[in-house]
Formats: structure tokens, C-alpha cells, sequence
């Protein structure tokens, strides 16, 4: 049989391809594994934290892996369809980040269930369907939010909840980690409006409280860029004084940055996991076993720890930054 020369370099070619499926990992003839990154937004300061994380820890491991990141530009449907995307130009792994559980379970489900490893990053699906959960639990954090609230106040309030997005975990488990934590107390929540995670929406959800209510002793808001878009609007109504302003997330340059500067009494570490995820997907692309959920810390962050936060996160600490600005 006459094999024709342009079928045999053909053949060649695909050759290592073909045999490449138990060979990837860099090295010396090596094809280097491929991870699908699938980030719900690029736009917000958390994301974008998230993001530098994620893609300075994978430079770090360049001889083993490459990342392919793809924003869903906070579209559940685009989302999905960068899930099955990511799939189709052959990934090794798939990490996600979702933006919301329930129009990316069966997504991530599927990939999962076809064999490929998929770690989930900080909002969770509705059900396990997953190698890995990184994320710090959220409903802790509002317990903790809760019970500050309930300190601030001397017992005794009326609380604006500013919520994230209800249909993510984190939205839900915020709120209700709050109410355990102001539970026995006479903090009463006078208006709870979602925001989706927004800092415009925030302030929009504000300007509406700031109307319909006199007395607002405390702004509870799910995350930094919605407690920031609050005091906007108390700012601009001559109303921030009166009240005090808690968040979430605890970026140096975001949350930190307004504790200091006197805008927040307190925001809430909420860590972005994007190191600790590459970290997991090369132990599991080398066959370690890893935990089902990897859960991360948190900590208050007020004005007395804020400077020593930013020490313990290598975050450069502003210069002054111990100093009280006055409101
Ligand atoms: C960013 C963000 C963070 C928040 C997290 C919750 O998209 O809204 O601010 O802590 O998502 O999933």
C-alpha cells in the first residue's frame, strides 16, 4: 500500500497531539496544560484584585501552565457560553468564577461530569458539582458584620442593608449571617434593598432610604463599592455624619483605603482566592488529591488594625495612614 507523502506529514503531525492527553505539564517535550479561566466581570475593583492574583501566581508556573481568561462581562448567558467555549478549545482545567448559581450549575455540571477538573471560586452553584470550592463563607462574615453593627450602635438602631445580588450565595448568606449576628439586640433593619453588587446601585438604593427615613444610624452594605455609593449619597444629602458605614472585601486600595481615610468605620477581609486557585489546579493537574471546599479567612478591619492588614497582605501602607481624619 502507497502511503502518500502529504498523508504521512499530516499523520506526523498529529501524532503528538493525539498522544499528547497524559503528557501535558511543561517540560521538555511537554505541552503545557491549559486552564480555562471563566471570571464574571472584569470591571469591579474585586474582580480585577482577583484577576492580578490569579495571573501573577500562573506566571509564577509558566513552564507548566498557560491561563485563558474570559470576562463574562456580568452576563449569565455569556457566561455560559464562555464555559462551553473554554471546552471546545481544550482546556485541562476549568476554574470559574459564576455570577450567578443557578444558569451556571448545569454548565460547570457538565464539564465536571466529562472528566475535566473544575475548581469554583467564591459564589458556589447549587450543587457540588465541582473538584474544588475556594471562598471565604459568607455567612460568617455577615454574623461578624452583625455583631460589630450591634457594637457601634450601643445596642440600638435603625440599619440600612444594602444587599448583594440575591441570586449569588454570597448575597444571601451576607444577609443572613447578619441577622444572626444583630439577633437579641434592638437593631432593626428599616430598609433592605438589593443592589447587585454595585456601587451606583448603592447610591441609587441610598438616595431612596435617605427619603423615606429620618434616622439612619448605620449603612450596612454586602460589599466596599456599595457602602462607598451609600456614603455618596449621604454626603450628598448632609447626612453622613449622622450615621456609621460598614462593608465588605477589604481591598488595600479600596475598603482599607476608605477606613483610613474615615469613610468606613469597618470593612470585612473578604480574600479574592486567585493565588490559592492556581495553587490547587496544579495540584490537582498533578494528581494530588485535594479538599472538596477550601475555605479562606476573614477579619474585621477598622481604624486600629487597618495599617497592620495592610503590613500582613504586603500591601503598601499609605503614607500617614495611622493618622485620624476627622469627618
Ligand atoms: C465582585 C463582588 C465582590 C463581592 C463578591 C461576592 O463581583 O461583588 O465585591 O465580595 O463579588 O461574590
Amino acid at each position: 500500500m502507497r502511503i502518500f507523502p502529504a498523508f504521512l506529514s499530516l499523520l506526523l503531525l498529529l501524532l503528538p497531539v493525539a498522544c499528547g492527553g497524559g503528557k501535558a505539564g511543561g517540560g521538555k517535550g511537554k505541552r503545557k496544560w491549559i486552564i480555562g479561566f471563566s471570571q464574571c466581570n472584569n470591571a469591579e475593583p474585586w474582580r480585577a484584585a482577583m484577576n492580578k492574583a490569579l495571573l501573577a501566581e500562573a506566571a509564577r508556573h509558566a513552564d507548566e501552565i498557560e491561563v485563558i481568561l474570559v470576562d463574562a462581562q456580568n452576563d449569565s448567558a455569556k457566561q455560559r457560553s464562555d464555559v462551553e467555549n473554554l471546552v471546545t478549545r481544550g482546556i485541562d482545567l476549568l476554574i470559574i468564577s459564576p455570577k450567578e448559581a443557578t444558569p451556571l450549575t448545569r454548565p460547570v455540571k457538565k464539564v465536571f461530569e466529562s472528566g475535566t477538573p473544575v475548581i469554583v471560586l467564591d459564589r458556589d452553584i447549587d450543587e457540588p458539582a465541582y473538584t474544588c470550592f475556594i471562598g471565604a463563607p459568607n455567612e460568617p462574615i455577615g454574623e461578624m458584620a452583625g455583631k460589630y453593627a450591634v457594637e457601634l450602635l450601643g445596642g440600638k438602631g435603625n440599619v440600612v442593608e444594602i444587599m448583594g445580588l440575591q441570586s449569588t450565595p454570597p448575597g444571601r448568606e451576607r444577609h443572613e449571617g447578619f441577622l444572626k449576628g444583630i439577633a437579641g439586640s434592638r437593631l432593626k433593619i428599616i430598609y433592605s434593598q438589593d443592589a447587585a453588587w454595585l456601587r451606583e446601585e448603592g447610591m441609587k438604593v441610598m438616595e431612596n432610604a435617605l427619603q423615606a427615613f429620618p434616622k439612619i444610624d448605620l449603612v450596612y452594605a454586602h460589599n466596599d463599592p456599595m457602602a462607598l455609593g451609600a456614603r455618596r449619597a449621604a454626603e450628598a444629602a448632609g447626612r453622613a455624619a449622622e450615621m456609621k458605614f460598614i462593608g465588605i472585601d477589604g481591598l488595600p486600595d479600596e475598603g482599607v483605603k476608605a477606613v483610613l481615610e474615615g469613610k468606613l468605620d469597618a470593612t470585612f477581609w473578604y480574600p479574592t482566592c486567585g493565588k490559592e486557585a492556581v495553587q490547587t489546579a496544579l495540584k490537582i493537574l498533578h494528581g494530588e488529591k485535594v479538599p472538596k471546599r477550601i475555605d479562606l479567612k476573614s477579619m474585621r478591619i477598622t481604624r486600629e488594625n487597618a495599617v497592620q492588614f495592610l503590613e500582613m497582605v504586603g500591601a503598601s501602607v499609605p503614607e500617614g495612614g495611622t493618622k485620624k481624619e476627622e469627618r
